[in-house]
């Protein structure tokens, strides 16, 4: 058996212990239900615990014990509910950058809700040129491909949507904490842990494909942020005071993100004013913002339904709809 049949049977063992936890299978009924030799088998299972898979014996029986935190297929398709987001999965150990990869994969005819994750990405871009540090095995590094219906003045939502989903499913680990700063990254006691980097394929009226990147800092340490990050960068593990297991926290996000999305194609922004108003780490706080060539102190007052924020400048209300937003004052 070569390596490839060998990982592809691995994989198919994985999926059908992990359904029968409770029951113990000898290897020679496993060698049946593949139709393959018992050798194979054994191979098979060496190569699962090199993936950090623990299986428990009684006599030469076995059954699964421990599967490893670890963003594969595998992993992230059993136990998750969505229809469509996350039902392909194209899972990496290391890559340039998941966003580049998705927009191949679009490029060649990928589907709606096809992701692409990766243990470690070498070039993680962020917004504004930023780079965005991703080391291995610590972050969620993700990348959604969708196609939507709607015109291309609707996709800057999504990002909104997408943060609304992250920072719903990090409250989960640590209530209360989670923040949102507009446009699209989220704060766990003030600091930034999510970011989002959404990319566009479209012509004047129609959408090709969004890539929606997404890193989340999960199991972090302080000292795994770069020095100049340290201070304003924060993980939900830090948060939480104790290790995230980063495979339920995707699932989760990606549940919520399919339920959200179906309603914005359906209804657009409406029906999320109220959550995104009261995630918000800007309203009622005095900002700085760059329009044109000129810097801008004011209130941010709301969120309006098409997403963007309105500032009150100089007793005029402006409404901004992209770029990076300060807070001058707590
Ligand atoms: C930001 O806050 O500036 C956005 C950060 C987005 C990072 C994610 S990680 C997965 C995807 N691949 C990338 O290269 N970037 C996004």
């Amino acid at each position: 058996m070569n390596r490839s049949s060998s990982h592809q049977l691995a994989e198919n063992l994985l999926r059908f212990l992990r359904e029968n936890t409770d029951c113990y299978y000898t290897p020679e009924s496993l060698a049946a239900k593949f139709s393959v030799s018992i050798n194979d088998i054994s191979t098979a299972i060496t190569v699962a615990e090199s993936w950090g898979y623990r299986f428990s014996y009684s006599g030469l029986k076995i059954r699964i014990q421990e599967c490893p935190d670890l963003l594969t297929d595998t992993e992230l398709q059993y136990g998750l509910s969505t229809k469509y987001i996350g039902q392909v999965i194209h899972a990496y150990r290391k890559v340039k950058s998941t966003n580049d990869i998705a927009r191949e994969l679009a490029e060649g005819g990928a589907g709606e809700g096809t992701i692409v994750t990766a243990e470690e990405q070498t070039q993680g871009r962020g917004r504004l040129g930023r780079q965005w540090h991703s080391p291995s095995g610590k972050g969620v590094y993700l990348s959604m491909i969708l196609r939507p219906v709607f015109p291309p003045e609707q996709a800057p939502g999504i990002s909104l949507l997408t943060a609304l989903a992250l920072a719903d499913t990090i409250s989960s680990c640590c209530p209360g904490l989670v923040q949102i700063k507009w446009p699209n990254d989220v704060l766990v006691n003030g600091k930034k842990t999510a970011g989002i980097l959404t990319e566009l394929s479209a012509d004047k009226t129609t959408i090709n494909y969004l890539i929606v990147g997404v890193g989340v800092n999960i199991n972090h340490t302080t000292g795994d942020f770069p020095p100049e990050i340290q201070q304003i960068a924060t993980s939900v593990a830090i948060a939480a005071g104790y290790p995230i297991r980063r495979v339920p926290l995707v699932q989760g996000f990606l549940a919520a993100f399919e339920r959200m999305y179906e309603q914005y194609c359906r209804s657009g922004l409406q029906g999320f004013l109220s959550q995104l108003r009261s995630y918000s780490s800007l309203l009622g706080k005095e900002v700085t913002l760059n329009k044109g060539n000129k810097t801008l102190t004011g209130i941010a007052r709301d969120i309006d339904p098409s997403g963007a924020l309105v500032v009150a400048c100089d007793n005029r209300l402006i409404t901004v709809t992209s770029g990076e937003v300060t807070v001058v004052k707590n």
